[in-house]
C-alpha cells in the first residue's frame, strides 16, 4: 500500500471494521465468556472496551496519523521524542508488535482452518451430500494433518492477498460485508432465542453474578477486549497511517469499538441458548461455536443454506482479520528491513505455518503436551493474550502519553468545530496517563495472584 490517504471516509471505516470483525468475536468471545461465569464477566469486558480500549485505540490512530508510518518506525519516531530517560523499554515496543502479529497469525490460521472445514461441509450439504455434525468438531479437532492442511490453505490465500497488493480492497469488502453478516446472525438470533432455553441463555449472559469470576477474569476481559480490537498488533497504527486530514479520529474510534462490542454480543446471544440446550462440548471449550451451531442447524429448516451463508461470511471475516496481521508483517519487513514485499511475505507464511503445527496437532500428536489442564492451543492463546498483549498495551500507553508531545496530540484530536472537543481531550489523556496503565497493572495482579492462590 502506498502511504496515501483513503479516498473515502468509508475506506478507512471498512477496514478498520475488517480487521476488528473477526473470530474474535464468533470464536472466541463465546467461550472467554463461558470460561468466566456469563454475565458479570460481560459487563466487565463492556466497561473496559470503553475505559481501556477506546482510549488506545484511539492512541493508536493518533500515532499512526501523525507519524504516518508503520508501528516499528512510528514508535521508534515516538522514543527520539521522549524527553525522560525511559526510552530502551519503548524501543523494543514496535517488534513486541510485530511478532505478536506472527504468533497470532498462526493459531488464527488453525481455526480459520476450521471455519474452512464447516464451509465445505455446509457447501456439500447443501448440495444434499450427507455428513455427521455430531462427530464433525471433535473429529477436527482429533485430525492434526487435516488442520495442517487446512491452516496451509488459509495462510495461502492471505498471502496471495497479500502479494498481490489487493488487501486494501479485501478488507474493506469484508467491511463492506458486514452489515450482511450482522443482519444474517441476527436472523440466526431469533432463530435461536426461540429455543427453550433462551431465557437462561438471557440471563446467563446478562445477570450479573459477581461470585463466578476468578482472580484472572479481569485480565481475561482486558485480554480480549485488546484482541477483538485489534490492539498492540501496530494494525490500527497503519490504518491511522492512511486517515485523510479532515477524519475525526475520535468519532472514528467511537464507531469501531461499538460496532464490534456490539457484533461480540449479539454472537452471544446467538450462541448460548444452543449450546445451553444441546452443545456436547462444555462452554469453556475453544470448540464451542463449531459444535453448537451446526448441530443446531442440522435440525432447523434450511439449514444447509444458513449454514453455508454463515460459515461464508465467517470465512471472509476470518481472512480479512488474517490480512491484517501479516500485511503488519510485511510493511514492516519492508519499511525497516528494506527486504522486498515477496521475501518477508513468504518467510513469514512459512514461519507461521511451522508455528501452526503445536496448536494445530495439539489434539492429536500433541495431545501430551499440557500447561496446567489446558492443550497447546488454549495455553498459547491464553498466554499470549491474557499475560503479553496486555503489556504491550500498558508499553503503548506509556509511550502514547510520555512520547507523543501535547501539541502534537491536541493537533489530531481536537476538532475545533466541536465544543466538546477540548473537554474530552483532558479525559482521553488522563484516561491514557493514569487510568489505561493502572487498570492494565491491576488487571494483571490480580491474575498473578490467582496463580498463587
Ligand atoms: N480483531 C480480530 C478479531 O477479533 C483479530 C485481529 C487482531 C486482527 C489483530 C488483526 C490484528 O478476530
Amino acid at each position: 500500500m502506498s502511504r496515501n490517504s483513503w479516498a473515502t471516509r468509508f475506506g478507512f471505516y471498512l477496514v478498520a471494521i475488517g480487521s476488528a470483525c473477526g473470530l474474535g468475536n464468533l470464536w472466541r468471545f463465546p467461550y472467554v465468556v463461558g470460561e468466566n461465569g456469563g454475565g458479570a464477566f460481560v459487563l466487565l469486558y463492556v466497561l473496559l472496551a470503553l475505559l481501556v480500549g477506546l482510549p488506545l485505540l484511539v492512541g493508536e490512530l493518533v500515532l499512526g496519523k501523525s507519524s504516518r508510518r508503520s508501528v516499528l518506525l512510528a514508535t521508534e519516531g515516538l522514543t527520539a521524542d521522549f524527553q525522560t530517560k525511559f526510552k530502551a523499554p519503548f524501543k523494543f515496543l514496535g517488534w513486541f508488535s510485530v511478532l505478536m502479529c506472527l504468533i497470532v497469525l498462526s493459531y488464527y490460521a488453525v481455526i480459520s482452518g476450521w471455519v474452512l472445514h464447516f464451509l465445505t461441509q455446509f457447501t456439500l450439504n447443501l448440495f444434499s451430500v450427507e455428513t455427521n455434525w455430531s462427530t464433525s468438531i471433535q473429529m477436527l479437532q482429533k485430525n492434526g494433518w487435516l488442520q495442517v492442511g487446512l491452516a496451509s490453505a488459509h495462510l495461502l490465500f492471505v498471502l496471495v492477498v497479500v502479494l498481490r497488493g489487493v488487501q486494501e480492497g479485501l478488507e474493506r469488502f469484508v467491511g463492506a460485508i458486514v452489515p450482511f453478516f450482522v443482519l444474517l446472525l441476527c436472523l440466526l438470533m431469533v432463530k435461536s432465542l426461540a429455543l427453550p432455553s433462551s431465557a437462561e441463555a438471557v440471563r446467563f449472559l446478562f445477570y450479573p453474578d459477581f461470585s463466578k469470576l476468578s482472580w484472572a477474569s479481569m485480565a481475561h476481559a482486558l485480554g480480549h477486549v485488546l484482541f477483538t480490537l485489534s490492539i498492540g498488533f501496530g494494525t490500527m497504527v497503519t490504518f491511522g497511517s492512511y486517515l485523510r486530514d479532515t477524519e475525526h479520529i475520535p468519532t472514528a474510534a467511537v464507531r469501531v469499538t461499538l460496532l464490534d462490542t456490539g457484533l461480540s454480543l449479539v454472537a452471544g446471544l446467538l450462541i448460548f441458548p444452543i449450546a445451553l440446550q444441546a452443545s456436547q462440548v462444555p462452554l469453556t471449550d475453544p470448540g464451542l461455536l463449531f459444535d453448537a451451531l451446526p448441530r443446531f442447524l442440522g435440525e432447523t429448516k434450511g439449514g444447509a443454506l444458513f449454514g453455508f451463508s454463515f460459515f461464508l461470511f465467517l470465512y471472509l471475516a476470518a481472512l480479512g482479520a488474517s490480512i491484517g496481521l501479516l500485511e503488519v508483517i510485511v510493511s514492516n519487513g519492508v519499511d525497516k528491513l528494506r527486504m522486498d514485499r515477496v521475501t518477508v511475505g513468504w518467510s513469514s507464511a512459512l514461519l507461521a505455518l511451522v508455528l501452526s503445527l503445536g496448536p494445530a496437532l495439539s489434539d492429536s500428536v500433541l495431545r501430551q503436551v499440557k500447561l496446567g489442564s489446558r492443550g497447546l492451543l488454549e495455553s498459547l492463546d491464553a498466554i499470549l493474550i491474557n499475560w503479553i498483549l496486555p503489556l504491550i498495551a500498558f508499553g503503548f500507553s506509556l509511550a502514547l502519553s510520555w512520547g507523543l508531545s501535547k501539541h502534537r496530540k491536541q493537533h489530531y484530536f481536537i476538532d475545533n468545530s466541536r465544543i466538546e472537543s477540548t473537554v474530552l481531550f483532558s479525559h482521553w489523556e488522563f484516561a491514557l496517563r493514569y487510568l489505561v496503565p493502572g487498570i492494565i497493572l491491576f488487571a494483571l495482579l490480580l491474575q498473578t495472584l490467582g496463580l498463587l492462590y
